[in-house]
Order: C-alpha cells, then sequence, then structure tokens
C-alpha cells in the first residue's frame, strides 16, 4: 500500500519522550516522507527527535511548548508556516495523567492539569491549525484519546484524565463532523496500555507502572510502532473515507475463551 505521505508538512506533539508514541510516530512519519516538526516541553527530548528525523533524510524542526499555552502553539504554527509555507498533518499525540487516585481525593490542580494538558491541550492545537487547512481544503488531524475511556465503567482512580480523553473524543467527532466537507479528515487513536513513560511520569503511581512492565514482558502492551502505523494509515489519504473515528491500538484486554 502506497501511502503517498512524501513531503507533507506533519506537527507531531509529545515527542520529547525517547520511548513514547509521539517519537515512534515522528520517525515513522519521516520513513514515509514527512518533514516533522517535534514539539514537547521537554525541548532536550524534542530536539533529539527532530535531529533523527534528519538523519532519515527529512527536514526536522523542535519546539519548546506546553500544549497549555497557546502563545506557544501559534508560535510554532507561525515559524512552520513560515519554513514551508503549509501544514498538511497534526498529530496531537502529547498527554499526561495526574496520577491514580480516588476522586474524592483528588486536589483543584489535579483535576485541571488533566483536563488542560488533554482535553483543552488538543482543542487549542486544533484551532491554531484548522484555518490554515480550511484556506487549502486540505488536512489531516489524529487525536489520542484512551481504551479507558470507552469502558463501561472508565478506570477507577482516573475520574478526570478518562474524562478529558472521553471528551477529546467527542471534541474531535463534533469538528471532523464540521469540516468534513473541506478536506480535513479528523480521527481517534485510543491506545492500550504502552511501555512507555507516561505511567512513570503520572504522579505517584509506582504500582501501574509495574503493572505496564509486566504487560510488556508478556509482549501484551501497545508499542510505539504499533501506534505509529495507525497514525500513517490515518494521515494519509488511503483513509480519506475515515472520519470521526475511534482507532483502538491494544492487545487483547477481554479474557481468553
Ligand atoms: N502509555 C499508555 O499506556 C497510554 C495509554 C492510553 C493513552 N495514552 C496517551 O498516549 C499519548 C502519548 O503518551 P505516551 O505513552 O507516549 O507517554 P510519554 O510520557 O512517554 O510521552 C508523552 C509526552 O508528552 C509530553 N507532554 C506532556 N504534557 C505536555 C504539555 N503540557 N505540553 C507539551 N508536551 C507535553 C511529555 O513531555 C512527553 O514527552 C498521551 O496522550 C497519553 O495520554 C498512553
Amino acid at each position: 500500500m502506497e501511502l503517498n505521505l512524501k513531503d507533507k508538512v506533519a506537527i507531531v506533539t509529545g515527542t520529547g519522550s525517547q520511548i513514547g508514541f509521539g517519537r515512534g510516530i515522528a520517525l515513522m512519519l519521516a520513513k514515509e516522507g514527512c518533514h516533522v516538526i517535534s514539539v514537547d516541553m521537554d525541548l532536550a527530548g524534542a530536539k533529539q527527535t527532530a535531529e533523527d528525523v534528519k538523519k532519515l533524510g527529512r527536514k526536522a524542526l523542535a519546539f519548546k511548548v506546553d500544549i497549555t499555552n497557546r502563545t506557544d502553539i501559534d508560535t510554532v504554527v507561525s515559524a512552520t508556516l513560515k519554513e514551508f509555507g503549509k501544514i498538511d498533518i497534526l498529530v496531537n499525540c502529547a498527554g499526561k495523567a495526574s496520577g491514580l487516585r480516588p476522586f474524592v481525593t483528588m486536589e483543584p490542580e489535579q483535576w485541571d492539569m488533566d483536563i488542560d494538558t488533554n482535553l483543552k491541550g488538543t482543542i487549542n492545537f486544533t484551532r491554531a491549525v484548522l484555518p490554515h487547512m480550511l484556506t487549502k481544503q486540505y488536512g489531516k488531524i489524529v487525536n489520542f484519546s484512551t481504551h479507558a475511556a470507552h469502558q463501561p465503567t472508565g478506570l477507577a482512580g482516573s475520574a478526570a484524565y478518562v474524562a478529558a480523553k472521553a471528551g477529546t473524543v467527542m471534541f474531535s467527532k463534533t469538528v471532523a463532523g464540521e469540516v468534513g466537507h473541506e478536506g480535513i479528515n479528523i480521527n481517534i487513536i485510543a491506545p492500550g496500555p504502552g511501555n512507555t513513560n507516561f505511567h512513570k511520569a503520572s504522579g505517584n503511581d509506582p504500582a501501574m507502572a509495574k503493572i505496564v512492565e509486566t504487560l510488556a514482558e508478556a509482549g501484551k502492551t501497545t508499542t510505539p510502532e504499533d501506534i505509529a502505523h495507525a497514525v500513517a494509515f490515518l494521515v494519509s489519504d488511503v483513509s480519506s473515507k475515515l472520519s470521526g473515528q475511534i482507532l483502538e491500538v491494544s492487545a487483547p484486554m477481554g479474557p481468553r475463551r
């Protein structure tokens, strides 16, 4: 299958973690021919990923951005348009959770962080690129939810994070409907557990990190490559009739027969 991504310009957020999904996406898109704008609040990591994109023969820029800060985001969008004259692809992969704890014990700063990063960060970046994509009548956006956000009982201990990720789904579906006639596709990836930095970065959560490490040893985690393959498909024209869809990328989670 030919994805025809040569010389597409892709902004990918969350590329700083060197074992994360965002870096895997950046490198996969570069292998497929994209130039990559590597965005993270971890500048050293974003730069490292950009350097590795360049080693694949593509152009790359790196920016330190907090996706909760709309000024940071506007700077990236302007600099990308100045350098490349277009933005074909946005992958809103950056995300973080404040840690597992019952909702009744959460502090307001914790649920603000969950919602500001995962839901509002995605809204901020989507809003910043859409005017350009509408002018071009072309664009591909992939947003990140989680497997846990569409379970009947969510994920105990993660109420605000799961709410933000479920909100991301309906935000994406709604905007996908609004811009669907104008050459823009917006889809959602819902990863299963991945052995990235996510569980270690998510506050005081060593137990969850340990569970994911054990799953990884059994080959039951979602890898950056698993995610990157799905993203490459969604940002190509091969999937141009898919919009507002959730692609769950996960090892089987149910009981064995
Ligand atoms: N790993 C999992 O088990 C899992 C499961 C479901 C969904 N997800 C989602 O997948 C996405 C990628 O996570 P990952 O597993 O690669 O984690 P990771 O921690 O390895 O990478 C996440 C990256 O996002 C960056 N980031 C966090 N907050 C940011 C902000 N405000 N501004 C800019 N950058 C920020 C971090 O610096 C980090 O580089 C996230 O949206 C996460 O919610 C992960």
